[in-house]
């Protein structure tokens, strides 16, 4: 196995790496987790959807097996997510009548669930991703439009962040989002965090997902997107990195292996991200991939079905890719 090398020694020693993980794969990527990262995020465990299905049912077993995996190792916890369009039960936007909830009963169930959650794992998850992907990816638009949005108003972003500060003040409380390097899109984002900036809400950084592929975005798009971001003065985690081996608009489903440019490719860009990082290492504070190694990610299949990706810096094997080793080298 992976003994001669520490990914979670890139940066600081204090720096979290961090990968995501399930209440599956803390069993079977349990020594990679170990010894490679010092960080946690759950996949999906802690999702409304996941954790409260129905208005009166927590469902706490998967997400608990994760925080307990995180207190007995002492690795950190990213808390993901609360506002989000997606795996979000429908059971909240429904009134007694099947109508639609209204705004106070939103906030009030909003309330409730991150009382209930956040007060469970406070000890261990000190970060949370507050509200997620609200930001609309076509340019000439602004809000994604969501039920959220639709039921409580255009302030649900602030309420949600206000919410969180009252509960924990100490939590750090980011936005976190996608496409996050398109350059109309991280002037949306931009725009949202100077709006609750202005008025005084706590936000306190912004979560760069880092879905990115060996073609897109570039490194220049990045650069320019990280500029701005830090240029808020809020400090900036890189959330779900992975590096997909496929263009958006590549369909094959045939490979049975990455290509011997495509692994090319994919160390290129590797090396020139984490140079980048080591650039911003004031404003940038954690970077988490989504995933631990190319054995489980969420890209077998998505978004093209059936097809098999290797985005990690850890192979099917759990074994440390060449390009890791020249991540934790160059430190
Ligand atoms: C993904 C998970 O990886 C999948 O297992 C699940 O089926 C769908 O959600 N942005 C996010 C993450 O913020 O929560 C998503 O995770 C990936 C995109």
């Amino acid at each position: 196995s992976a003994t001669d090398i520490r990914l979670a020694e890139t940066f600081r020693s204090d720096f979290p790496i961090g990968a995501a993980v399930s209440a599956h794969t803390i069993h079977s990527q349990r020594e990679l987790l170990l010894q490679q990262y010092n960080s946690l995020t759950a996949e999906n465990e802690m999702k409304f959807i996941c954790i409260h299905p129905e208005e009166h049912r927590y469902t706490f077993e998967r997400a608990d097996a994760i925080a307990d995996f995180a207190r007995q190792h002492q690795l950190g916890l990213r808390g993901h997510t609360f506002v989000w369009h997606n795996q979000t039960p429908d059971w909240i936007f429904q009134n007694e009548q099947g109508g639609k909830a209204d705004r106070a009963t939103l906030l009030a169930r909003l309330q409730q669930h991150m009382e209930t959650v956040m007060g469970r794992y406070r000890d261990v998850i000190r970060c949370w991703d507050v509200v997620n992907e609200a930001i609309s990816d076509e340019d000439g638009t602004y809000l994604r439009p969501t039920p959220w949005l639709e039921g409580i108003g255009e302030d649900y972003i602030a309420r949600a962040f206000e919410m969180a500060h009252a509960i924990d003040p100490q939590a750090l409380l980011f936005y976190n989002d996608y496409n996050e390097s398109h350059p109309g899109k991280c002037d949306r984002i931009c725009r949202l965090m100077r709006e609750l900036l202005d008025v005084g809400v706590p936000v306190h950084g912004v979560g760069l997902q880092a879905h990115w592929n060996i073609h897109d975005p570039s490194l220049d798009q990045i650069r320019a997107a990280i500029e701005k971001y830090a240029a808020l003065g809020l400090q900036l985690q890189i959330t779900e990195m992975d590096v997909s081996m496929f263009a958006f608009d590549d369909r094959r489903t045939d490979l049975k292996a990455p290509t011997a440019e495509m692994v090319r490719l994919q160390e290129e860009r590797y090396r020139d991200y984490f140079k980048l990082f080591h650039e911003y290492r004031e404003v940038l504070t954690s970077v988490t991939f989504w995933g631990a190694a190319d054995d489980y990610t969420w890209l077998d299949g998505f978004p093209v079905r059936g097809r098999k990706n290797w985005p990690l810096l850890f192979d099917e094997q759990q074994q440390p890719k060449a390009v890791c080793y020249d991540i934790v080298r160059a430190r």
